[in-house]
């Protein structure tokens, strides 16, 4: 990265942070998941909403700020999550089944948004890391699979990668619309981008839905911009 792009991008993680910590955000996350609302509209006052790899719980203020008090959000994490009122939390690996069995437990019943803002360990090499970032999110297909609402939403951080295809395919058939995004809140430089999911078909057969050629590929927008 040339020296000024860094230099601006220093400026914006800054930036980020510093107002994270003035409106008393745990995580700059929170700004990310505050653009994707602005932008695709995800929550409704009222809603119900499982955020996965919720801490510190960034995601869970934002979501809990927008639902307001008829909301109920419920934050799952390896981690613990400081607790904040009205939002429920479970601490659990969600790729076991017993983590799972107690948000089934916990939301009682459908929800109407799942978030995933679940990242790997970051060590190995990059093809590792976004294979485990995939199979972290076909993990949260699995949570849509059993509680999200017919109509529902689905936000899902992913490492850009060549499978990439393999989890859109897996999304396509269950949603009405499939579509990639960076918020303006995303380092440049990450790979990481978020795939927004809406319109749950909530089908028990997920079956590929007729697909008209040009259709085929997401819409790709990145920092605001449509390609
Ligand atoms: C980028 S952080 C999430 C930040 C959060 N959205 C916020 O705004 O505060 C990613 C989280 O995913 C969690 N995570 C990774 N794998 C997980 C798994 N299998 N089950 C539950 N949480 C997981 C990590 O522990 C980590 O806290």
């Amino acid at each position: 990265m040339a020296l000024h792009d860094r230099w601006v991008q220093e400026r914006k993680h800054e930036h980020y942070y510093k107002l994270a910590k003035k409106l008393e955000y745990r995580s700059r996350a929170s700004f990310k998941l505050m653009q994707i609302d602005d932008r695709f509209s995800i929550f409704r006052e009222g809603d119900s909403v499982v955020d996965l790899g919720a801490s510190p719980g960034g995601w869970l203020q934002v979501a809990k700020g927008r639902v307001g008090d008829r909301g109920k959000v419920v934050g799952v994490d390896l981690r613990y999550i400081r607790p904040i009122e009205g939002v429920a939390t479970i601490i659990g690996d969600i790729t076991e089944d017993r983590t799972m069995k107690e948000l089934l437990d916990t939301v009682g019943g459908k929800v109407d948004v799942v978030l995933s803002d679940m990242a790997p360990n970051i060590g190995g090499s990059y093809s590792t890391d976004h294979a485990r970032s995939v199979d972290l999110c076909m993990h949260a297909v699995a949570v849509c699979d059993m509680v999200l609402k017919k109509e529902g939403r689905m936000v899902v951080k992913v490492f850009m990668g060549d499978m990439m295809d393999s989890l859109v395919k897996e999304l396509e058939p269950r949603f009405r619309s499939v579509k990639i995004h960076s918020p303006p809140a995303s380092r440049d430089a990450s790979s990481e981008v978020y795939v927004i999911s809406k319109g749950f078909l909530a089908s028990r057969n997920v079956r590929p839905k007729e697909i008209k050629e040009e259709e085929k590929r997401p819409e790709f927008t990145v920092k605001g911009g449509t390609f």
